[in-house]
């Protein structure tokens, strides 16, 4: 089987930062187009600078990276330094990347890459706000349907939400951008905070990273000590969810997780409820299904997948 071609549009952050090594770690199962950044945990400019870092770090900065979207479809760009720090990746000490980003917007990059690409090859790998993808799907419809599958981090419904009360990050930095998203009907694959909450570090699993005696191993424990101490703050858990990197373990092993095809929908007009992603998981409604809603992981599995990829870098 060749690799999965895809596209990660990223808002780095540390979860991000992990997903984004874990794809560049398994050039058997993936291989990485493009990456392209948009606002979201903190602003453009950091974010953009964060993925080529990351790419640095990886020692891969061959990698073709893209500035997107500096603030939402029609909002105000909310941001989260309160959970990554002021730079999006606190934790260790971080030297700014040498490597170039490249001149092309991160949407006309997604635009050309679908339109010359063989149709149904390429996959999205949005863990960020959706700004990127809605952008390039209404200034250039004819994408549509030539996306092979998009895999997202976002959204929740039994779980929750992480920024207000009813939303989860993502979905609630660009509501309108997920509803087109949502709306699109491109085969998607959500993976919400229900089973992201599922995937929590623990010393022993950051233990796994520090013992690699890498430098990927170091950043990453660093990463994940910062980033957790929220997480168990607000919600008294051992660690902390390393939401991202779930949609790149599905892509390479999917049967660690589970979910259900169901209808969900976003709702972008109560500011009380804004952002928040409405699953009809026990199929009440007869509104049409249009994602694989995930539920549940094997969180050891996913975190020795982890361990044996990063391992390689
Ligand atoms: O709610 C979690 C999501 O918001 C993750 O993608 C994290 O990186 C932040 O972007
Ligand atoms: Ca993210």
């Amino acid at each position: 089987m060749p690799p999965r071609k895809i596209i990660i549009d990223t808002d780095p952050g540390q979860d991000d930062a992990v997903a984004i090594l874990l794809a560049l770690a398994s050039p058997e199962d993936i291989e990485v187009l493009g990456i392209t950044a948009v606002a979201g945990n903190v602003p453009l400019p950091l974010t953009q600078k964060n993925a080529r870092i990351v790419c640095e770090l990886a020692g891969k900065p061959e990698t073709k990276v893209f500035a997107g979207c500096d603030a939402p479809m029609k909002r105000k760009l909310v941001t989260a330094e309160h959970v990554h720090g002021k730079t999006g990746l606190d934790g260790p000490q971080m030297a700014d990347p040498t490597m170039p980003l490249q001149d092309q917007h991160a949407v006309d990059f997604i635009i050309e890459t679908l339109r010359n690409e063989p149709c149904g090859t390429v996959t999205l790998c949005p863990i960020g706000p959706l700004t990127n993808i809605a952008t390039a799907f209404e200034r250039a419809p004819d994408i549509v349907a030539r996306v092979q599958e998009i895999v997202l981090m976002g959204g929740a419904y039994f779980e929750v939400g992480n920024i207000t009360p009813t939303a989860e990050f993502n979905i609630y930095v660009d509501p309108d951008a997920a509803k087109i998203v949502f709306g699109a009907g491109v085969p998607l694959v959500v993976m919400p905070l229900d089973v992201t909450h599922k995937a929590l570090t623990t010393r022993n699993r950051i233990d796994a990273f520090r013992s690699m005696h890498t430098k990927v191993g170091d950043m990453v424990a660093a990463w994940t000590d910062f980033f957790e101490r929220f997480d168990m703050e607000k919600y008294g858990s051992e660690g902390a969810p390393l939401h991202d990197p779930c949609t790149i373990a599905y892509l390479i092993e999917p049967q660690l997780f589970e979910g259900r095809h169901i209808n969900v929908e976003i709702e972008t007009e109560s500011e009380l409820t804004l952002g928040m992603t409405v699953a009809d998981w026990w199929r009440v409604t007869d509104r049409p299904a249009n994602a694989m809603f995930i539920k549940d992981v094997d969180a050891s599995g996913f975190y020795a997948l982890l361990a044996a990829r990063l391992a390689r870098l």
